[in-house]
């Protein structure tokens, strides 16, 4: 089957704007509050709050900033142990390096793609000093939260959630981003909302959020004159871009159920056309956002294609040889020559250069990290995608079989 390539490039997650970011950033010039603190920006942070469950925000420049900023919150310093969650953006756990961290890296489990509770416990057995434990809620799936939670409250480690990818889901009825003592939200340009590029720290320790405030602004202490008794950043969100924020937090709801409407149909007609794959899976008392949906394409089939052709000659450097299959490279440049974007699972922390020589706490029977980044590809889920496109795009992956 050949098709023609899309005029408009099918993306990922691009943003969909609303008409309402535009009236709170009228607003805004209107009464010329063009810095990092106004109306908008007190506003977002009670909004994003709300919708959250959490008591206090504190809005910041990147979601990178807020874990940044949870860190050092977290107590942690030179030398420190963070557990982190193996397969992650490095966003995740680069801010922990910034402070001279150790991260010890937690392979996932197969029913939610996230960091396994029982190798955290393993992880704090072997490092009982940790001074956090850092899940992240992959592609918008919650960890199993309240059971991290649990352990963290136990052995008195101090849980930062990254919820960057997973504002608007939920576990056993909490929201995502409310678990730790410390969440952190991404509003980065491809996430289910965003304000361009933004973050925000969410706690119910008004003291934390506070101090948060402080270091974000340069770390100013209240005189009349500049005075400095610690270091401060400069990680404070701007007026402008907390308008965006609050016209697209209006659409929270709507992008959630438009994600799941797309993450269904691609289960459907996969299921329909007897394809040898599965969806990502989230754990039963989970409710998603549906951020990206992607795919794992069956063992056996991944074995056959990799069996004729060895894609880690074709990349000569590569650590360690593990990498997409030749099944998920052919659906990426197939899907690609049509205008279509795809990405592959983010490739695990122990098996980047940057990260390989700190400890990874793995399942002893088989890496499911490995298997996943091999297996896995994440697909379009953009919600202006028409069901008609999307089809299109589900047949294409169909003609890579
Ligand atoms: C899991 C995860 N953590 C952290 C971040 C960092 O967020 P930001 O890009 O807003 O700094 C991102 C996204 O970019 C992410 O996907």
């Amino acid at each position: 089957m050949s098709f023609k390539p899309f005029e408009n490039k099918i993306f990922l997650s691009s943003p969909t704007m609303h008409g309402e970011e535009m009236e709170f950033i009228q607003d805004a010039f209107k009464k010329n509050w063009i810095a990092p603190l106004g109306e908008n920006v007190d506003n977002f942070e009670k909004e994003a709050a709300a919708c959250t469950g959490v008591s206090h925000a504190a809005a910041l420049v990147s979601g990178t900033a807020g874990l940044h900023l949870a860190f050092r919150l977290a107590g942690v310093t030179p030398g420190s142990t963070v557990i982190c969650q193996d397969m992650t953006f490095s966003a995740t756990v680069n801010p922990a390096m910034y402070e001279g961290a150790k991260p010890v890296f937690i392979d996932s489990e197969e029913d939610s793609w996230n960091m396994d509770p029982k190798l955290v416990e393993k992880a704090l057995d072997k490092y009982p000093d940790a001074k956090a434990v850092v899940p992240a809620n992959l592609y918008g799936t919650p960890a199993h939260l309240s059971e991290i939670r649990d352990i963290c409250r136990e052995r008195k480690v101090t849980l930062v959630e990254d919820a960057a990818e997973s504002l608007g889901a939920s576990y056993k009825g909490e929201h995502c981003g409310s678990f730790g003592a410390l969440g952190v939200l991404s509003f980065n340009g491809n996430k289910i909302i965003t304000t361009s590029g933004g973050g925000m720290l969410l706690s119910e320790d008004e003291e934390k959020i506070k101090k948060a405030r402080f270091m974000s602004t340069q770390a100013r202490e209240p005189y009349p004159w500049y005075e400095h008794k610690e270091l401060g950043f400069n990680y404070r969100m701007s007026n402008i871009v907390a308008g965006i924020g609050r016209g697209q937090l209006i659409h929270l709801k709507e992008h959630v159920a438009e994600k799941k409407r797309i993450y269904r149909h691609y289960g459907e007609q996969f299921k329909a056309l007897g394809l040898p794959l599965s969806m990502n899976p989230y754990p039963a008392d989970s409710k998603p956002n549906f951020w990206l949906s992607s795919i794992l394409v069956d063992s056996d089939v991944c074995d056959k294609a990799d069996a004729s052709k060895d894609i880690s000659a074709e990349y000569p450097g590569m650590l360690s040889g593990i990498c997409p299959s030749a099944i998920i490279m052919k659906i990426m440049k197939t899907l690609s020559s049509y205008n279509v974007e795809t990405r592959p699972i983010w490739k695990p922390m122990h098996l980047q250069p940057y990260y390989c020589s700190y400890d990874f706490i793995a399942n002893e029977d088989h890496c499911v990290d490995e298997d996943i980044f091999r297996r896995g590809l994440c697909l379009p889920s953009d919600i202006k995608m028409t069901e008609a496109e999307q089809d299109t795009v589900i047949d294409m992956i169909a003609s890579c079989f």
